[in-house]
């Protein structure tokens, strides 16, 4: 493998036996730093583990799991293991509903940010001379200050394009010489189906070789489909806010599994009904512990994704453990556009119309090659048929979704007793969009 300041062979060749011990030396100092969480000071005090006590990495299940709920109960900072005003950043997920989550940073968090996406980028081929498009959101996705900041570190010219407005993507593309993107694998269709319209043709008429595609789920089929209509490799990128954003696991060049890198996260996958550990290659909840993290490192923390590792060693020689591609939630948690909505946030803004029953219908769609989300809801009994009102109320419950998802929602309202009622739990999410 080729040397460069991002391609570390002694962190990213290590043994099997060299990552254990060294997992081992970073959860000891990661415990001892979590002592300074009100949160985790309290949790490791019950379970009785401190530093000392960890004899082996099989000690760690003898820590509780951290939950997305125990960070809603600690908002915002209860449950980070330094001051806030030790940090230089914090980045928050949407909702005005319920308590958001919120993930501090040091600037040493933030350069080892910088670092594992620059070691990604360099994996799947990119060098400080490509050009770097980021079509990610910027503000509170960390897709955009994350590959920002990675690319930058790596020394390539980077376009923060930020989302949306595709012909100017385009036009940033061909004006600029854009030979890599980052872009969701949905909008990369978006992306193809623009330059189609506009008489480009992404083969001839750019430079693009490369596609960074995560933060949704995809098939291998939607993969290659990507790869062919724009004449690029198309690389699988998985992080989340909670570990920082991307940068925690990606694919090498083998296109075979995502690689997450053990120096800097232990891996559990467990059954998400029992929470016991299922053997490799199984599917089941990942569930990670942070190695490195200084403002706010996280113990077993329960992800949610489903997914499994894939047994055997990789052909590029690094032998960090590869994930499969996610294969779904073990939540209600639903993906558009980028954009985690949970059911519930849409319920709470529907329920604050008192002309709604509780009576809704969420369905996702691909409509022109957009993803879209309808929110179909019943009226009430008191409801007036007076079309002015109806339409100035549906702006109104559009705005309010719009507020707390941050995607804008089309809102139907319908006569009470339309939706079929559904036997037991009602059934409120229709996911139909269609990725070939
Ligand atoms: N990335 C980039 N652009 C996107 C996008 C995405 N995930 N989803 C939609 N867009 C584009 C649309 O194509 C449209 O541009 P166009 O009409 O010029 O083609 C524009 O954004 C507005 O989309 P629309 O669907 O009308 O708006 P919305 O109000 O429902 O959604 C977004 C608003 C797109 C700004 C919001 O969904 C968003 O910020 N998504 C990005 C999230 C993200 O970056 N996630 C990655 C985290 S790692
Ligand atoms: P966020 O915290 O907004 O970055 O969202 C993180 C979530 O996005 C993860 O927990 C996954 O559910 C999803 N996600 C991120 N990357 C991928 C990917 N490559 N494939 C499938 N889902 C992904
Ligand atoms: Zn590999």
């Amino acid at each position: 493998m080729e040397y460069s300041p991002y391609f570390d062979p002694l962190l990213e060749t290590l043994s099997r036996e060299e990552i254990t011990a060294l997992q081992l030396q970073r959860l000891r100092s990661t415990v001892e730093h979590c002592m300074h969480s009100p949160f985790y000071a309290e949790r490791l005090k019950q379970c009785g583990v401190s530093a000392d006590s960890i004899k082996s990495l099989d000690d760690l299940k003898r820590i509780p799991f951290t939950t997305k709920q125990d960070l809603r109960n600690t908002y915002p900072f209860g449950i980070a293991s330094v001051k806030p005003e030790e940090c230089v950043r914090l980045h928050s997920s949407s909702g005005t509903t319920g308590n958001p989550t919120v993930i501090l940073h040091t600037q040493k968090d933030l350069n080892e940010w910088a670092a594992a996406v620059a070691r990604c980028l360099w994996m799947v081929g990119l060098r400080p001379y490509d050009v770097f498009q980021n079509s990610s959101g910027y503000g509170m996705f960390t897709g955009g200050l994350g590959f920002q900041y990675g690319a930058e570190k790596m020394g390539m010219l980077t376009v923060p394009a930020a989302a949306g407005n595709t012909k100017r993507q385009i036009k940033f593309m061909t004006d600029f010489g854009t030979t890599a993107v980052h872009a969701i694998p949905s909008y990369a269709t978006r992306l193809y189906e623009v330059m189609e319209e506009q008489g480009i043709d992404p083969r001839t008429d750019t430079r693009l070789h490369t596609l960074i595609i995560g933060a949704e789920p995809h098939s291998e089929e939607q993969r290659r489909r990507i790869e062919e209509m724009l004449g690029v490799k198309a690389y699988n990128s998985f992080g989340m806010s909670e570990m920082c954003g991307p940068g925690v696991a990606f694919e090498c060049r083998e296109q075979n599994g995502l690689h997450i890198w053990e120096d800097y996260y232990i891996v559990e996958i467990v059954d998400p009904e029992t929470l016991r550990p299922v053997p490799d290659g199984e599917v089941g909840e990942l569930v990670l512990t942070t190695l490195n993290r200084e403002a706010m490192p996280l113990l077993r923390y329960r992800t949610r994704d489903l997914t499994r590792i894939l047994p055997g060693e990789c052909p590029c020689g690094r032998h960090h453990k590869r994930l499969d591609r996610m294969k779904g939630r073990s939540d209600d948690m639903m993906i558009l556009k980028g954009v985690n909505i949970f059911p519930i946030q849409i319920e709470t803004i529907l329920l604050q119309f008192e002309e709604l029953t509780s009576n809704y219908l969420i369905t996702l769609e691909t409509r022109e090659s957009n993803d879209e989300m309808t929110v179909e809801v019943e009226l009430g009994q008191l409801f007036t048929d007076d079309y002015g009102r109806l339409q100035e109320l549906t702006r109104e419950i559009t705005r309010r979704l719009k507020d707390e998802i941050l995607v804008t929602p089309r809102v139907k309202l319908l006569p009470k007793g339309s939706l079929p009622q559904s036997e037991g739990k009602a059934v409120r999410v229709k996911d139909i969009r269609k990725h070939f």
